[in-house]
């Protein structure tokens, strides 16, 4: 077993590089199988679901070459089956991107119901609204989500939820349907536009991502591409807030500053210094922080996945904040373990009032998701003392050397293996 040990208490100073966004990479590596060619994916973050999904695609018959410089080549002219095998992609939220994509191209598709991190009812009823509405056929049986169309035909489809996934399964769907398929109520996160933009680079006709509207036109034939993946967002957040809870000066390198507005807008009404380049954004710290309210949206507004990580900072700031998740109907199951480590934090539904001036000590505690993960090392770097992160798998899910990263901004981290 593997655990995060810190040592709190370090002030984070130095620059640090922000990973490929994860929520990208593991709707673009999919999309890959929609070209008849090859397709070189770069800037591509090395994490646990990217290499699950990368195995999905091999077992699928796509040639994937991963190289050693955060390059992926996949090669998708010789699929031999549309079936996804459970076992690779069980623990991935986004293998249902698969189910769109080979439906697209091959008109059927089989695909395990999505794993990932488990924080409550995480429908899909939006992808097969959409994927029926364009004509397909889809069953649910022995776990299995089974769909096929003799052809799909472009349609409007309005979604009743803001949903990032079905947005992409549609959009991948709809590459190769007749006529021209309308998103309506689509998402707009920056992986929604990303792989919007991947897509087009192969020959697809998608307008509009970025806006509610989506527009796809249905083309003959996809060729490869290369294309560089956006930095992670999240992770880029994640940083932010680690800089704060620490009173540091951390410069955050390789991000979209754009893409931080709703994190900059906070960090900033907390009295954090905020200052952003053409690539970078800049936190310093110091000081006594001020409590804020934060509610969840959709882009652009503050994310759901950084909401675990703020709720830690709010546990070091002045006065109470209120955190309302929006999107997810449980994602607080990680404040238990914050409580170890000395966080007084009352949960009510989907609103957590969060004390601040906490006297947070190390304790022995478990990641419970990947962000909640993120949040506990958050918080340990601000606690006294040593704290132990068990389930660290789930970190490694989406932060690509979370341990290195921070320990080159100067926190007291390391990776440890003990027997279980
Ligand atoms: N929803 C439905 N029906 C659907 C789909 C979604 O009701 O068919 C609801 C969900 O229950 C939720 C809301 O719509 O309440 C938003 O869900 P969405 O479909 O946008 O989530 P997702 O695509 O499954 C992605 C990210 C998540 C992130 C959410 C929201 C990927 C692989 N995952 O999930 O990221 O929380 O969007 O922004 O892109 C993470 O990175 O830690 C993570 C969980």
């Amino acid at each position: 077993m593997e655990y995060i040990v810190i040592n709190g208490g370090k002030r984070l100073e130095g620059e640090v590089y922000v990973s490929g966004a994860k929520n990208a990479a593991v709707a673009i590596i999919p999309a890959a199988i929609a070209a008849n060619g090859v397709c070189v994916i770069e800037n591509l973050p090395y994490i646990e679901d990217v290499e699950g999904l990368t195995k999905a695609m091999t077992q699928i018959g796509a040639v994937c070459t991963l190289r050693d410089d955060h390059t992926l080549e996949i090669d998708s002219r010789n699929i031999t089956n549309c079936c996804a095998d459970y076992e690779s992609v069980r623990k991935i939220r986004a293998s249902y991107y698969l189910l769109g994509v080979l439906l697209g191209r091959f008109g059927q598709a089989e695909v395990p119901m999505p794993g990932g991190c488990n924080f409550g009812v995480r429908p899909i009823d939006q992808h097969i609204k959409g994927l029926t509405a364009m004509g397909a056929t889809i069953n649910i049986e022995h776990g299995m989500i089974k769909a096929r169309a003799d052809r799909l035909v472009g349609t409007n489809i309005f979604l009743d939820v803001v949903s990032v996934g079905a947005t992409i399964n549609i959009m991948l769907a709809a590459i190769y349907a007749e006529g021209v398929t309308v998103i309506e109520n689509a998402a707009k996160e920056p992986h929604v536009v990303d792989t919007a933009n991947f897509l087009n680079i192969l020959g697809a006709r998608v307008k509009g991502a970025g806006t509610d509207v989506i527009r796809i036109t249905g083309v003959q034939e996809l060729h490869g591409g290369t294309y560089t993946i956006i930095p992670d967002q999240i992770e880029s957040g994640t940083y932010m807030i680690a800089a704060a809870v620490t009173g540091g000066d951390v410069t955050i390198r390789n991000i979209i500053p754009k893409h931080m507005e709703s994190v900059i807008s906070k960090l900033s009404e907390m009295k954090c210094q905020v200052s952003t380049g053409s690539d970078y954004v800049r936190v310093q710290g110091g000081g006594d922080l001020r409590s804020v309210n934060v509610k969840t949206m959709p882009y652009p507004g503050y994310p759901t996945d950084l909401q675990p990580q703020m709720t830690a900072l709010l546990c070091k700031t002045k006065g109470t904040g209120i955190l309302t998740e929006t999107v997810w109907e449980n994602r607080f199951q990680y404040i238990n373990e914050l409580k170890r480590l000395g966080a007084n934090i009352k949960v009510d539904g989907r609103t957590a009032v969060v004390s601040g001036d906490s006297n947070l000590t190390g304790a022995q505690v478990n990641a419970t998701d990947l962000r909640a993960g993120a949040a506990l090392v958050i918080a340990a770097l601000a606690a006294k003392g040593e704290t132990t992160i068990g389930n660290v798998r789930y970190i490694d899910r989406g932060y690509e050397r979370i341990e290195q990263k921070l320990g080159s901004l100067g926190a007291d981290i390391r990776r440890v293996h003990r027997e279980a």
